[in-house]
């Protein structure tokens, strides 16, 4: 039902009776969301008392359904130009990840286009699959440069991001990755100076300005790429001016990067495939989160990381779809039904990691996440009393998914 009142994000959903499901305790409940946040959660009949003059612009109702924290997605790199169609059917044929980039494919093909394409055009295609990601359940997502290398291209980048996050109803937490790969031409040290000495002054000039939001630093520490010291160079610098660590990391190799992540106070290490059992106990301690990447292990059938040991271990698990020209996915319902299936996780812990978890990688678990009072209004409604559908469905999750809500507003 849907009755028509004056504030614009005033949403109030409701679910007479107890649905049934691990989640019964928020699917049960009834939400009043004003300004953006979620303003009450708790028993259906106290909050009809708390608001009884209270007036909705739309009032939804839930039974049968389930509603749940928008998605959160921890890793993605959405601004480019180029697809890569051609490098999957090499791949098929046994090309390795690492032997396409040592030719001058993979993240170099895409590099050149990248510069080549205007800004107008990357934030065109950037919107609309940000668009696709948020049909997909997410409400925050974490958007990364990285296919420009170069200061011009870079800022392009994040000035896209900019402009996204300043216009569109959907969360974004933007990362600088100019370390993504060293550019051609370049040795590593050179690119690493180049970063320290020109791109990071400058991106600090247009954080001041307040022309750029930028939150996170990242770099691709692997063998042939970063090393550990030039890792360790970029991301201190980065710390420095100001972001969050939150870095790829014992991807392909084991290169030390979760000890390094743990002792620089790093926020967040994505892939780490090949980490060590002294890394995982040095990120359970420094509280630094592991967001994993199903997808990426899944496209390139690499080794999969060890989620159960790391849970066990008391590891902050997230998960990240990893949306790049190799690993082409927008979905975290596919992300998190591939966690369960490849990487053992069960579907609360997949569920947790893809919501609260990934809040945390981004620095945003105070506001987003969870549904509780306080707390920016995002949220989905999906079509099943069970709210493992959106796990157990393996893709065609839009259909499943019947609301998106971002900061109290229907998407
Ligand atoms: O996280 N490993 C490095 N970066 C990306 C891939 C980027 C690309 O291949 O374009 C990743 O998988
Ligand atoms: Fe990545």
């Amino acid at each position: 039902l849907a009755r028509h009142l004056p504030c614009a994000s005033s949403v109030l959903l409701t679910v007479p009776g107890g649905a049934r499901g691990a989640l019964t305790v928020t699917t049960s409940l009834l939400k009043g969301l004003t300004d953006g946040c979620i303003k009450a959660v708790g028993r259906a009949d106290v909050i009809r008392n708390q608001f009884s003059g209270a007036t909705f612009e739309k009032v939804i109702d839930c039974s049968g359904k389930c509603v749940l924290p928008g998605l959160v997605d921890a890793h993605t790199h959405p601004v480019w130009a180029g697809d890569r169609v051609h490098e999957f059917a090499m791949k098929l044929a046994g090309a390795s990840y690492m032997e396409i980039h040592q030719a001058g494919g993979g993240i170099h093909f895409t590099v050149e286009h990248t510069r080549k394409a205007t800004e107008e055009e990357l934030f065109n295609t950037f919107k609309h699959r940000l668009e696709r990601m948020r049909r997909a359940g997410s409400t925050l997502v974490e958007c990364k440069s990285g296919y420009g290398l170069n200061l011009e291209t870079e800022l392009k980048m994040l000035r896209v991001i900019e402009r996204a996050k300043q216009s569109m109803d959907i969360g974004i937490s933007s990362t600088y990755c100019g370390a993504h790969s060293v550019p051609k031409g370049k040795t590593a040290t050179e690119a690493t100076d180049d970063i320290i000495n020109n791109h990071l002054p400058k991106l600090k000039e247009l954080q001041l300005s307040g022309e750029i939001h930028v939150n996170n630093i990242d770099v691709f520490c692997e063998k042939g790429v970063f090393d550990l010291e030039s890792t360790r160079r970029i991301l201190q610098a980065g710390k420095d001016i100001g972001l969050q660590i939150n870095f790829h990391g014992d991807e392909l190799h084991p290169m030390k990067s979760a000890e390094l992540g743990a002792e620089l106070g790093a926020r967040a290490i994505s892939h780490l495939e090949e980490v060590s059992d002294e890394g995982i106990t040095a990120m359970a301690r420094a509280k630094c989160a592991a967001v994993l990447l199903p997808t990426t292990a899944y496209m390139l059938r690499l080794k999969q990381p060890q989620a159960r040991k790391m849970l066990e271990e008391g590891v902050i698990v997230a998960l990240g779809s990893d949306f790049n020209p190799n690993a082409y996915c927008f979905s975290m319902p596919m992300v998190m039904h591939l966690a369960c299936v490849n990487m053992k996780m069960s579907m609360n812990e997949a569920l947790v990691a893809a919501t609260i978890n990934a809040a945390y990688a981004l620095g945003k678990s105070d506001t987003h996440g969870s549904i509780e009072a306080g707390k920016q209004g995002d949220l989905i409604i999906i079509n099943s009393p069970r709210w493992e559908h959106l796990i157990y469905q393996f893709g065609g999750h839009e259909a499943l998914i019947n609301y998106v809500i971002v900061k109290g507003k229907v998407i």
